[in-house]
């Protein structure tokens, strides 16, 4: 797996070593579903959950080839693994989708919501077509995916061998579901609704043993947002909203990912974890404003 540390453009801190590996595989045997895991966070975390002895469905929608070298790398680690093309915004992909998981895997026991994109515009030039874009695969494409989960945790129930828990279903938001985001409205409306499509789900779902949280990045080095780190003056300027003075991995969240989906963190549903390095700290305030 690519782990480029230290981060590149800050030559003034001291390199994190920090390597992805595991000691227990803590989710040994579980299958668990990472849409959009073809690239960025999604890859990472589909890697982590393999290295920690899931078996993974890596869904992913344009690149076949990363999303099969994704399969290659866990499958290497001795866990199960294959790729589906879906598109999560579409019902019938999604039904598609999942029925193929329970004929391979039998059964789901962690969804991660990742699959999602920006459309970026200013407000006044934004189309319907960027909106609904954004909309349909960042909000709708995680309710599709996980109405399917929970249909299959409540059919299942706890298999105690498993996991305390009947499912988890993990979000990934974004610091944007509570920070505002100018040129971005499209974006920061679907993230605001993950938010609380998140805590609704995990509140009427909890007496069943079903675990929903989120997971919300701040600037994570992935294609997504590459204008925001790849040159030293991009890099510097996006360090002035980060108060931890480096950019996220996608090992950052991946980690996060693999503990939320463990019984490690039973008892916590409903929640919104913010992986940010203090990107929601108010950084303006940083020198006391
Ligand atoms: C966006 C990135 C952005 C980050 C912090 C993420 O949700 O996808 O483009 O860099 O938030 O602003």
């Amino acid at each position: 797996m690519d782990t480029p540390f230290p981060p590149v453009h800050d030559e003034t801190l001291p390199p994190v070593v920090m390597p992805f590996c595991p000691i227990e595989q803590k989710l040994k045997g579980q299958k668990a579903l990472v849409t959009g895991a073809s690239s960025g966070i999604g890859k990472g975390i589909a890697i982590g959950l393999g290295h920690a002895g899931a078996d993974v469905v890596v869904n992913y929608i344009k690149d076949e080839a990363e999303a099969e070298a994704i399969v290659a790398e866990v499958k290497r680690c001795g866990a199960n693994a294959y790729a589906h093309r879906a598109d999560v915004s579409n019902e019938d992909h999604v039904r598609g989708m999942f029925a193929r998981m329970f004929e391979e895997f039998g059964t789901i026991d962690i969804l991660i919501n990742n699959a999602g994109l920006q459309k970026d515009a200013a407000f006044h030039e934004m189309t319907l077509a960027q909106w609904n874009l954004v909309l349909s695969v960042n909000l709708t494409g995680q309710f599709l995916c996980a109405r399917e989960a929970v249909r299959e945790f409540r059919r299942r129930g706890v298999v105690p061998s498993v996991s305390c828990a009947a499912g988890k279903i993990i979000c990934v938001s974004s610091v944007h579901d509570i920070i505002p985001w100018a040129g971005h409205v499209n974006y920061a409306a679907s993230k605001g609704g993950v938010a609380m499509m998140m805590k609704s789900i995990a509140q009427e779902v909890a007496p069943y043993r079903v675990r929903v949280n989120s997971i919300c990045p701040g600037a994570v080095r992935t294609p997504i947002n590459v204008e925001a780190w790849s040159t030293p003056e991009a890099y510097s300027d996006l360090m002035r909203l980060v108060p931890y003075k480096r950019i996220g991995e996608v090992d950052d969240i991946a980690r996060a990912a693999v503990w939320l989906a463990s019984d490690e963190s039973d008892y916590i549903t409903g929640a919104s974890m913010y992986v940010d390095g203090g990107m929601t700290l108010y950084p303006g305030f940083e020198t006391g404003g």
